[in-house]
């Protein structure tokens, strides 16, 4: 059933992406566009926790578009996985006068925000994290700034390994998603990716398909590595020793992680941000925004929780038929 809601509260969590502040700026103008007043909660959930709330305006979201980060900052906060932690943060919210909140995050925070919905607040999830491993949306603010700039970081490396005649693995973000991996290797042009829904630790495989490229003419040999199967540099000293060909390992890092958003991170935050604070005013509540087959649409948060993403195998088959 709806419930009128007056006042709002924004929060960030988990790990922050290139484009959030821009969904910040649409939440909070299109909130007061819609009559609500606005509140930002400060270091996601451990801020609620901790009572860091401020109180936001138009003006408070002025010249932030075009910045990496979050004006809000981040944080992860175990204390909120417990239904003590819960109970507190939607206490703290009722205190505050906060009636419902937009929470910008991945699926952890999904599932906080999920908590929060069942704890009588208002509660609508925007998609936030450069891994775009969010089953409900084929889209995630960050996503595409990351992975430009590790596009750029490796097509850097790929010139001195080139010149060196060396392998190179190169080992991006991911834990436990291969997407920033999969489409550098396209964009890249790498020999191969490593991705943590694919590989199956079979190393030798690996070499042989090095000494093939040697032999076949190739001067460098690029390796996307994820994050999620790691220990590049290990890698890196077995494959040099199996092979006699000089290889080096590069961990990209937190470097993925920031820098100024793309114009296509910019406007689908913006776009999702406003559908937010839009869904609020009109009285919604455990709903998560997505973008599927072309459209903005709401899904309900245990549902998409309930989704599960996978590397399309038709994509996975085309890079490994254009590696020749
Ligand atoms: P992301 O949102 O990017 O997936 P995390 O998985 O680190 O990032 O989650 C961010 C935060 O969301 C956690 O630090 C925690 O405060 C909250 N969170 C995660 N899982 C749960 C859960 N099951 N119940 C309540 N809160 C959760
Ligand atoms: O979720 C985004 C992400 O960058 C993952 O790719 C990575 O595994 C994780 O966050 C790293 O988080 P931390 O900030 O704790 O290093």
């Amino acid at each position: 059933m709806a419930k009128e809601v007056k006042t709002i509260g924004v929060l960030t969590s988990g790990g922050d992406a290139p484009g959030m502040n821009a969904a910040i700026r649409a939440v909070v103008r299109a909130a007061i566009h819609e009559g609500l007043k606005v509140k930002g909660i400060m270091r996601g959930y451990a801020g609620l926790l901790q009572e860091e709330i401020v109180d936001m305006d138009t003006t408070s979201v002025s010249d932030i578009m075009h910045r990496g980060g979050t004006i809000l900052y981040t944080a992860r906060c175990t204390e909120f996985t417990t239904a003590e932690g819960q109970e507190l943060g939607a206490e703290i919210c009722r205190r505050n006068g906060i009636d419902g909140i937009v929470v910008i995050g991945g699926d952890g925070s999904f599932r906080g925000a999920g908590k929060l919905a069942a704890l009588g607040i208002n509660t609508i999830g925007v998609p936030g994290t450069i891994d775009l491993d969010i089953a409900c949306t084929d889209y995630t603010i960050g996503f595409d700034t990351a992975v430009n700039t590790a596009m750029e970081a490796i097509d850097k490396v790929r010139d001195t390994s080139t010149s060196h005649e060396r392998c190179s693995i190169i080992e991006v973000m991911g834990r436990n998603a291969g997407y920033i991996a999969l489409w550098c290797g396209f964009a890249n042009g790498a020999e191969d990716v490593l991705l943590p829904e694919r590989y199956d630790g079979d190393e030798q495989s690996l070499i042989n398909r090095i000494i093939e490229n040697r032999k076949r003419g190739k001067r460098h040999n690029i390796i996307i590595n994820a994050e999620g199967i790691g220990h590049s540099v290990s890698m890196a000293r077995r494959i040099e020793a199996a092979t006699g060909i000089e290889t080096r390992a590069t961990i990209l890092g937190h470097m993925q992680r920031g820098g100024t958003p793309t114009c296509k991170d910019r406007v689908y935050a913006s776009i999702m941000g406003a559908k937010a604070a839009m869904l609020l005013a009109q009285g919604k509540s455990n709903r998560v925004v997505a973008y599927r087959n072309g459209e903005y649409k709401d899904v309900d948060i245990q549902e998409a929780l309930a989704m599960k993403k996978d590397i399309p195998e038709d994509q996975y088959e085309i890079f490994k038929m254009l590696v020749r």
